[in-house]
């Protein structure tokens, strides 16, 4: 039995290091595989379009937390999808999340700007308890920013599609009352069918006038024309990206130089490898005991 890594290589080296002391029986392969039946497990980002040359494979592992790059429709049926949970991912989305939030909430892109034309002028601080903060998406990243956003004093609310309880948070599973009661919203939705373009100029209409966001999820799931129609017009106030589509941007896109928007190319979350190592190797434990897999995505649902 045998898994394929088909990622970074650098980042392999580390997975192999870890399997070579976790599993010894198993074989470990970095871009290629001797022997194609044997390999039961694909490490990637990517699912290769030669996937048939693989018939005795099990688990497809993302190298990242999201699955969305996958046409899960596409895969052969008895192969299971697993996401990459390793605990520097929602430490990290705490970090930035904390960073963007704050951001936004004690106006830096409106300071920023004003320093580029060396000019001193003091608005007026909101306090917390005044900005309600709303997350969309109550999973692993959602609920773990929520966590990070608490000491703060922010009122605090999340939407998902089920009705979750977490203390200390308004939970909401009706869109137009969490989004009526958001001043400062983070999108932390996986992509799936349902969730593609949902920040679109209906639901920025939806929120409070001068609204500000963060968004963190996917790139697709933002009407990037209807962002900067809602800024222009001021029915947001300022926003906070880390995805776009595409990635990067096409040189002059009015989002590289907006006033109003903070910028970062994608580093909200990076894998670790020693930490993406040791869940693969749990993951595949669990699989040859036939226990559940932490991980494993609902492929129907996308998430
Ligand atoms: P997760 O644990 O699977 O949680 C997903 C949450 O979204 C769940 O609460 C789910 O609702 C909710 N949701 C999904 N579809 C929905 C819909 N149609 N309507 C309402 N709620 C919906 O995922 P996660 O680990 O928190 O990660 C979320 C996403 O963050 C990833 O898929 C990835 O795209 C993105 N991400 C970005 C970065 C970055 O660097 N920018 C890093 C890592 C991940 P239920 O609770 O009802 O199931
Ligand atoms: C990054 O975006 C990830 O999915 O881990």
């Amino acid at each position: 039995m045998a898994v394929l890594y088909l990622s970074d290589p650098a980042r392999g080296a580390v997975f192999h290091a870890a399997f070579a002391k976790a599993l010894p029986d198993i074989a470990f392969h970095i871009g290629e595989a001797p022997d194609p039946l044997a390999v039961c497990w694909l490490v990637t980002w990517t699912v290769p379009t030669d996937l048939k040359r693989y018939p005795n494979l099990r688990l497809i592992f993302s190298v990242g937390a999201g699955v969305d790059q996958f046409d899960l429709a596409a895969l052969p049926p008895g192969v299971g999808v697993v996401r990459m949970l390793e605990p520097g991912i929602p430490q990290q989305m705490q970090e930035y999340v904390t960073l963007a939030a704050l951001a936004l909430h004690r106006d830096l892109p409106a300071y920023l700007g004003q320093q580029r034309s060396g000019l001193w002028k003091a608005g007026r601080n909101m306090p917390a308890e005044d900005r309600r903060v709303g997350v969309m998406g109550l999973g692993v990243l959602g609920q773990a920013a929520l966590a990070a956003l608490r000491p703060f004093g922010f009122p605090l609310a999340g939407w998902a599609r089920s009705l979750r309880q977490i203390d200390g948070v308004e939970c909401f599973t009706d869109l137009d009352a969490f989004l009526a009661r958001t001043d400062l919203l983070i999108c932390l939705l996986p992509l799936t069918a349902e969730t593609e373009a949902i920040l679109d100029a209906g639901l920025f209409a939806k929120l409070p006038r001068g609204a500000l966001l963060v968004h963190a999820g996917r790139g697709r799931q933002l009407d990037h024309a209807a962002l900067i129609e809602a800024l222009d017009e001021g029915q947001l106030s300022a926003a906070v990206l880390d995805v776009t589509a595409p990635e990067p941007l096409p040189h002059g896109h009015p989002l590289w130089s907006h006033p109003q928007v903070i910028l970062t190319p994608h580093v909200a979350c990076q894998t670790r490898p020693v930490d993406g190592a040791r869940h693969v190797i749990g993951a595949i434990r669990a699989d040859l005991a036939g226990t559940p897999i932490p991980g494993l995505v609902d492929r129907r649902r996308g998430y």
